[in-house]
């Protein structure tokens, strides 16, 4: 029987019950389809009368949580999950856990949806609104990059509007980038292990590849300089913060080192920090090291909301020209609407504390994981959605990737994350916030704690 804590909730009840109905949904402990207790009936559990408990529920239902049938009682949505990306997720099947995506986790009926709701409707009251639906300048417009400028300060760079470019998210910052700093068959330095995207992009742009050794810090300096010496490479791709998939931090003292180096072999540098935004002080970007030669990128599909898609890439002044001619050849400019959104919510605090929402969320997964995994070999930052997983002998990632299939838990390879031809190292990714609710997580991590801890049964049968 459904009986939620609102003693530690000050303000109205009826809210207080419309919350835990959000978050026991998030949680798994309400499920999609399940009935909720009568009016009456909760109203004598939480010794309140019967119009709080009304005033609840329909509160709960304008958030498109829970839905009333007159006569039938009171239940949880059961499409509350239709649109939920990956698609496997939608279809409220709990066989399939999906912890191969490294996405913030969906959240149902939240402070994300009820910000959203609030921004339109004053949105809708601006006598210029459809100036949102002209041509802008591919840049951004003004208000959007000095939006911009402010969430890049957060990071303790110095970023001035004018050295702000709105784009669609961050691999359109790559994108453009990467277009416009390399010519088919250049190579691009990355870590050893790298984000998957990176990747699609280098395939996409005919670039190759090469991965610089690293260590609990990120990439080793020495190896850096080596590899520098051939003169042949002119960019370095880096995650120093939250590394996906590692969840390395690179301290400042490598950074300072990262930053001589590229100085003295004229290297560009772009900073991958989307990840960087969880944690309350993060280190001072690479990039603060080396103005001049970076190109530092940040996203609100991670921070915010996946559909969100708006990216700030600061750059050096002399470059911003030519990289808004790549925005131009590829989509023009990002969708202003988005970015209009998006800065209301830098400038009021809503993306502030969209992000707390989500720290608080990733701490708890994490701590989930510290606990289901105990005894196994495992990294990951205590504030990241993702962690790498290193198998126990004798497991094999291509087997091990099989047996959690099998059992339902998708992960995702460790190819996905290696540049070039080197070998994968024996390890899978697993992402926190993929799975639906913690309650799924857990079932996932389980299993695949059950399965390192067992034997590997061959598969195929070959003759
Ligand atoms: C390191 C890294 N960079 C970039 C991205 C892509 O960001 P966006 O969705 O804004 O293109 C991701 C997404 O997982 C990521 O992990």
């Amino acid at each position: 029987m459904w009986n939620p804590d609102i003693t530690k909730h000050n303000g109205a009840r009826y809210l207080a019950i419309a919350d835990r109905i959000a978050e026991d949904i998030e949680h798994g402990n309400l499920r999609p389809g399940e009935q909720m207790p009568t009016h009456r009936e909760l109203a004598s559990r939480l010794g309140v009368t019967v119009g709080t408990i009304t005033r609840a529920y329909a509160e709960a239902q304008r958030r498109g949580l829970l839905v009333g049938e007159t006569g039938r009682g009171t239940y949880v949505r059961e499409d509350l999950f239709a649109d939920a990306f990956p698609p496997n997720l939608a279809a409220h099947d709990d066989s399939i856990i999906d912890l191969s995506l490294n996405i913030p986790p969906v959240s149902v009926g939240d402070q994300l949806g009820q910000s959203l709701s609030a921004t339109l409707a004053s949105l809708s009251n601006r006598s210029n609104l459809s100036s949102l639906l002209g041509y802008h300048t591919p840049n951004g417009a003004e208000r959007h990059r000095a939006a911009g400028a402010a969430w890049v300060s957060r990071s303790g760079l110095k970023a001035e509007a004018e050295r702000v470019l709105i784009t669609s998210g961050a691999l359109h910052a790559m994108t453009v980038v990467f277009s416009t700093l390399t010519k088919p068959g250049d190579t691009i330095f990355t870590e050893s292990l790298t984000y998957p995207g990176m990747k699609n992009l280098a395939h996409l742009l005919h670039l190759r590849l090469q991965g610089l050794a690293v260590d609990e810090h990120g990439i080793i300096p020495e190896a850096f300089e080596r590899a520098c010496r051939s003169g042949a490479v002119r960019v370095l791709y880096t995650i120093p913060t939250i590394h996906n998939p590692l969840g390395t931090v690179m301290p400042e003292e490598r950074r300072r080192e990262i930053a001589r180096i590229a100085e003295e072999h004229d290297i560009s540098i772009v900073e991958d920090d989307v990840h960087s935004f969880i944690l309350e002080r993060p280190p001072l970007p690479l990039s603060a090291f080396a103005p001049e030669r970076s190109y530092y990128i940040l996203t609100t599909s991670k921070s915010i909301a996946g559909g969100m898609r708006i990216g700030y890439l600061l750059a050096p002044a002399r470059m911003i020209e030519r990289l808004a001619t790549g925005l131009r050849a590829t989509v023009w400019m990002a969708a202003p609407l988005m970015a209009e959104i998006v800065s209301e919510w830098i400038k009021d605090g809503t993306a502030e504390r969209l992000v707390e929402q989500k720290r608080k969320e990733a701490e708890e997964r994490q701590e989930m994981a510290a606990r289901i995994l105990q005894g196994l070999r495992f990294r990951a930052h205590p504030l990241s959605f993702h962690i790498w997983l290193e198998l126990p002998e004798p497991w094999r990632s291509d087997e091990f990737i099989a047996q959690a299939r099998r059992r339902g838990v998708l992960v995702t390879p460790p190819e996905a994350f290696v540049p070039a031809r080197e070998e994968a190292p024996h390890a899978v990714r697993v992402c926190l916030g993929a799975a639906r609710t913690r309650a799924q997580l857990e079932k996932g991590l389980k299993t695949l704690r059950e399965l390192c801890r067992s034997t590997p049964k061959p598969t195929l049968s070959i003759i």
